[in-house]
């Protein structure tokens, strides 16, 4: 059960979970918008369990101050999956980019793998893609959705090796179909390079600067993450139900869990079978919990 895996030693994760949610009032009246339920899960169980995938377990929660971080941390003291994580404050978002300012300290002198708190990635080999990226990263690594509405977002253009050839953001004539998704992963350079990137017209830092620094050194790389593969974000109530929607389907059709971050420690090597089991026991009321307990049971707990 347990992967051997060898991503990025030392690499490390950071999600940015900032914002105000405002799209989603009021629903986020009261609770962080990372924390709203996903089916049956809360939101951010999705992105960390991509970081988790690629092997990081030392992860930073950006967040905006108040009880938004006070949520946050609230919810993983009672989830023990031997992860590292840390929390620091946004006091006002400005730009994707910002979190690579803010988390410089987290990073070190390690790569960096970010991912957006509202991002969902599910498909068949994601974890060998994005652990064969991390292992060998050199610059940055993007990776590309088709969409039919690409002027929405960063839009990237890549030659036969998946090197990137131009990167627009919300171009009006978009030269090709592939946006940018809201996981990036950079070596170590990218800290100088987000320090001195400029505020855009709308005063923020935008990632797709901090890319183009990537292009133009030809350092940059993305992946096409081909058919049958879900990318899904939350910024809205009909995509957050739509996600819900996703995620029941699957999981009821198949008899699986996605994001499930308990079995993915387990499958990591973060935790043993006998924490799985506590974990599920703890959530024992719960189909969720139940299938804690299965797994670890299968896993060999006592
Ligand atoms: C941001 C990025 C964009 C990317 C998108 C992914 O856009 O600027 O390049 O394609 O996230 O969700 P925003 O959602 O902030 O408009």
């Amino acid at each position: 059960m347990t992967e051997t895996i060898s991503g990025c030693p030392g690499m490390k994760g950071i999600i940015l979970a900032g914002g105000g949610g405002t799209r989603l009032r009021p629903l986020t009246g009261t609770l962080s918008k990372q924390l709203l339920p996903v089916y049956n899960k809360p939101m951010i169980y999705y992105p960390l369990s991509v970081l988790m995938l690629g092997g990081i377990n030392e992860i930073l929660i950006i967040s905006t101050p108040d009880h938004i971080l006070e949520q946050f941390s609230g919810c993983w003291r009672r989830v023990r999956l031997g992860l590292d994580i840390t929390y620091a404050e946004s006091p006002s978002p400005r730009g994707i980019a910002q979190a690579l300012t803010i988390g410089s300290d987290h990073i070190g002198n390690s790569p960096v793998a970010l991912i957006l708190g509202d991002n969902i990635f599910h498909g068949p080999g994601f974890s060998s893609v994005l652990q064969g990226s991390i292992r060998h990263l050199d610059g940055c690594v993007l990776f590309g959705y088709p969409v039919s509405d690409p002027g929405r977002y960063g839009v990237g253009e890549i030659d036969r090796d998946g090197l990137l050839l131009s990167l627009e953001e919300k171009p009006v004539r978009p030269r090709s179909n592939l946006a940018v998704t809201g996981l990036y992963l950079y070596d170590n350079d990218v800290v100088d390079i987000a320090k001195n990137i400029r505020p855009s017209a709308r005063g923020e830092l935008e990632i797709t600067d901090v890319n183009k620094v990537y292009l133009e050194q030809r350092r940059a790389r993305l992946i096409e993450l081909g058919h049958g593969f879900a990318w899904l974000d939350m910024g809205t109530h009909d995509s957050l139900l739509q996600a819900s929607q996703y995620v029941q389907l699957l999981e009821q059709r198949q008899g699986v869990r996605i994001a499930c971050v308990e079995e993915i420690a387990l499958r990591m090597g973060f935790i043993n079978a006998d924490e799985l089991y506590l974990l599920g026991c703890e959530l024992g009321n719960s189909g969720y919990g139940s299938y804690l307990m299965e797994v670890a049971s299968h896993a060999g707990a006592a």
